[in-house]
Parts: C-alpha cells; structure tokens; sequence
C-alpha cells in the first residue's frame, strides 16, 4: 500500500498532516508514504507546479492523498505554470476520469446546515463529476476579435466514450446503493449536453433497475438547496460538478466536510487506483493560522482506503470517528467553533 502524499499550498499541509496523523494510528502494517512537492510550494522550489518527480511518485504509488494548491501570488503567471495546473495535471495525466463526491447530512447535525432542519436532514446524496473532460480541457486562449476587443475564449466538448464510461460508473453506483439517478445537463441550451443525454440515455438500457431522471443545471441548483432529498447519485460534467459540489458542502455545513475520490480504470492489488482530495481549496484567507477544518481530508484517506485498498472497516471506522467527534461538539470555525486544526485531528485520532 504505497500512498505518494502531496500536500500542496495554504492550508493543504496543514489538513493533509492531520489526515497522515489518523492513517498511521490505525498502524496498518505494509503502509508507506511517500512525500511530494506540488503547487506554488514546487514551483517555488522547482519551477514547476507539477515537476517529472511528483508525477513520477504519483505513478508509482497504489494511491495519492492530495492537500489543495492554489497561491494568490501565482494568479498572474502564465497559466501553464499556475497551482492549478498541478491538480489537472495529475487528472489528465492519471486518467482520473471519475471523481467521486460524496455529501451527506451527518445525523443529529442538520442545525449545522443553513437549511431548515427537516430540509436538511434528508440530504444523502453522491455526485459523480466527470473529471478529465468538458470546457476544463479543450482549446482555449485570448485574442482580438473583429470589433478589436480582447476577447477570452474555451471550448465546450464531450466524445461519445468520455460520457459513457462516466455513465457507467454513476448507474453501477446508484444500482449499488438502490438509489436513483439524476445526470444534470444544458441540453437546452449546450450542444454538449445533447450529446451528454443522448450517451445517458442509451446506457440506461443496461441498468433497468435504475430509475434515470435528467435535470438542467440551473433547476438542479436550485432543488439542491429546496429539496436535496430528493437526490440519490446525481452524473454531470466536468463544470457543473464542480460548482454543484461546492453547493451540496455548504447545504451539510461547511466545504471543510466533504471529501473526494477521483478514480480511473488503473486496478491495485486490492483496488482502483486513484487519488484522494478534499473538495475545497488551499483557503488563503486562513492558511497558516492553524484554523483549518481536516474532515475533509481525513474523509477522503477513509475513501482512499475503502476504493484503492479494500479496507472497508478501517474506512468506516475513520467516517464513524469523525461523525463521533462532530457529535461530541468538536468543530472548527467553519462549523460556528472554536477547535483548531490539531485539535480536531487529535479527537478524531482519539476516538478511533
Ligand atoms: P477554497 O475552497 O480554498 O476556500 C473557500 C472558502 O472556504 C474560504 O473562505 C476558506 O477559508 C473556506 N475553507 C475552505 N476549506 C476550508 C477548511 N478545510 N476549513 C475551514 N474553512 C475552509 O476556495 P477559493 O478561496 O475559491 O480558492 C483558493 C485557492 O484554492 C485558489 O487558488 C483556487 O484555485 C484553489 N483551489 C484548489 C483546489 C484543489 O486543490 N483541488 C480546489 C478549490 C480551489
Ligand atoms: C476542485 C477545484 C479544481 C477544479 C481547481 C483547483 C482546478 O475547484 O477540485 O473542485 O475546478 O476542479
Ligand atoms: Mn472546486
């Protein structure tokens, strides 16, 4: 079980120590890790957000738990030397294409959303974002058009395969946990997206017992926050996943909860293959002050064990010892307390 840990920038090493913290007190025998330089911090230190070595590590390893990159002062660099490009990099390059988010109300916790309780308390929902595709990696650039403005401009395109491997992955899921399906679309408006829903449609012949629905995204915003209940797995884009995941973290509470898998077809001795991130970023505005929420991370090493290691229990022992410490009242300010970075790990730690 090797795992290659890139914490990353801001508050990425911050959760990303905390999370390492709970793996090796499970003392599983035959883990090893290995650190990686990524982001601004490799940049800095290389030159590179995302040097050969690190992608190297990445390769070689069973798994990789990932921090955030991100770095103000690096906005302004071109954008193939920018933190972000680290993360997509490592997508592409992995064939991640599956990636995983789950967002669910932590029961006993539905005060901790800015939903009314009763609405929130029925939030149970898992999105599967395509991840390697979509307007994130098309042609883009900036010119002058013929009126002489600049104008920025990035193309939208899915291929038939991308949406059907992606379908698969969210209609296996959802037949799974005996859920329904919602794939979430433009197709009003998005060539895209037609060709998103026909690929849908058509892979639902294979999973009869799957009830399919199909949702425009911006109605797909809106019943998030009015009737989340009503969502099993929602399968959508590259784009839109991003913004709905946001969206579904802070109707549980806060982004500093929810975790992430991103998943391809490279199989393990146990598992998949993949990589391990919590769904925000390297929070700038409290990086560095100890004030980070680490559930996040500390979720998706559980995810990491259950999807790349087959270690279900010690997984559901991580989930169950987080849910225990929100109980006990032990939450960052994120969540409305006053528990640091540390101590949070620590209670998590303690009640494994
Ligand atoms: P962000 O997710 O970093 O932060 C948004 C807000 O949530 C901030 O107020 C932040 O303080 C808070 N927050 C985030 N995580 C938290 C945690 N664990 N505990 C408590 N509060 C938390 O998003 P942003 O501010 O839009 O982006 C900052 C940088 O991160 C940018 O450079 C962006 O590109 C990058 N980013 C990286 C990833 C990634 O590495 N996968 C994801 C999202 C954003
Ligand atoms: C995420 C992030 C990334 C994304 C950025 C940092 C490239 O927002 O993982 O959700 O847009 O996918
Ligand atoms: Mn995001």
């Amino acid at each position: 079980m090797k795992v290659a840990v890139l914490p990353g920038d801001g508050i990425g090493p911050e959760v990303t120590a905390e999370a390492v913290g709970v793996l090796e007190a499970l003392g599983l025998t035959g883990l090893t890790l290995t650190h990686a330089d990524v982001g601004a911090a490799a940049w800095r230190a290389h030159g590179h957000p995302l040097p050969p070595a690190t992608l190297e590590a990445a390769r070689a390893a069973d798994a990789v738990l990932f921090g955030a990159v991100g770095d103000p002062d690096c906005d302004t660099l071109e954008r193939h030397l920018r933190p972000e490009q680290a993360i997509l990099g490592l997508r592409k390059e992995l064939d991640l294409f599956a990636n995983l988010r789950p967002a669910k109300v932590f029961a006993g916790l539905e005060h901790l959303s800015p939903l009314r309780g009763d609405v929130a308390g029925a939030l149970d929902l898992l999105i599967v974002r395509e991840l390697t595709g979509d307007v994130y990696f098309g042609a883009k650039g900036q010119r002058i058009n013929d009126q002489g403005a600049r104008e920025g401009w990035d193309a939208m395109s899915y291929a038939e395969p991308e949406v059907r491997r992606i379908a698969h992955v969210a209609f296996r899921a959802a037949a799974a946990a005996g859920q329904p399906l919602t794939s979430v679309d433009k197709a009003n408006v998005l060539e895209t997206s037609q060709v998103w829903r026909d690929v849908v449609v058509d892979v639902a012949g294979e999973y009869p017992g799957v009830t399919l629905d199909h949702m425009y995204v911006d109605n797909a915003a809106m019943q998030l926050v009015s009737h989340p209940g009503r969502f099993g797995v929602m399968v959508t884009g590259n784009l839109f996943g991003d913004i709905l995941s946001d969206l579904a973290s802070a109707c549980v509470g806060s982004i500093g909860l929810l975790p992430s898998a991103s998943l391809g077809s490279r199989q393990t001795a146990h598992g998949t293959f993949g990589l391990y991130e919590p769904i925000h970023g390297s929070a700038p505005d409290i990086a560095g002050q100890g004030k980070a929420n680490p559930m996040a991370t500390i979720l998706s090493a559980a995810m990491m064990l259950r999807h790349s290691f087959g270690l279900e229990a010690e997984a559901a022992r991580i989930e169950a010892a987080v849910a225990r410490a929100l109980a006990d009242g032990i939450r960052g300010g994120d969540l409305g307390g006053s528990h640091g970075t540390a101590a949070i790990g620590e209670a998590v730690r303690a009640r494994l």
